[in-house]
């Protein structure tokens, strides 16, 4: 039983964070806007690689993810580093159709 209760929880956990990502799989991993994503989007799951959305879908996705710092009591990600990260996430991102 408990054992059941423990892989329920490990798999709740790897579903919300997904597959940890090598450094090597993001663009432009040494630079210092990677920098500011990975800091402010490595704090609840792992960052997700840019060509996960289009650019014209990140920014909702950014949106969203300061209301759930929000709902968990954390203070917001600061305007300058949101500029950043999103041109960041802009630059790289996927060229599907759908966000
Ligand atoms: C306060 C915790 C928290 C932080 C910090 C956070 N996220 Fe999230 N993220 C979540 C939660 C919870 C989910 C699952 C629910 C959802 O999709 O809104 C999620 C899901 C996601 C998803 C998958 C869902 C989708 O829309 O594709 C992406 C992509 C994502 N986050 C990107 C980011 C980015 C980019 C940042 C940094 C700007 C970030 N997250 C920072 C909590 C967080």
């Amino acid at each position: 039983m408990r054992a059941e209760v423990l892989l329920l929880a490990l798999l709740v956990t790897a579903c919300e964070a997904g597959p940890a990502k090598q450094l090597s799989e993001y663009p432009d991993s040494s630079s210092e806007a990677f920098n500011v994503y990975a800091r402010n989007c490595s704090l609840c799951h792992a960052p997700p690689l840019p060509s996960m959305h289009t650019a014209i879908a990140w920014p909702n996705v950014i949106v969203r993810m300061q209301k759930h710092r929000l709902n968990r009591s954390m203070a917001p990600i600061a305007t300058a580093d949101i500029e950043v990260l999103r041109d960041y996430l802009v630059a790289h991102a996927g060229k599907g159709e759908e966000g």
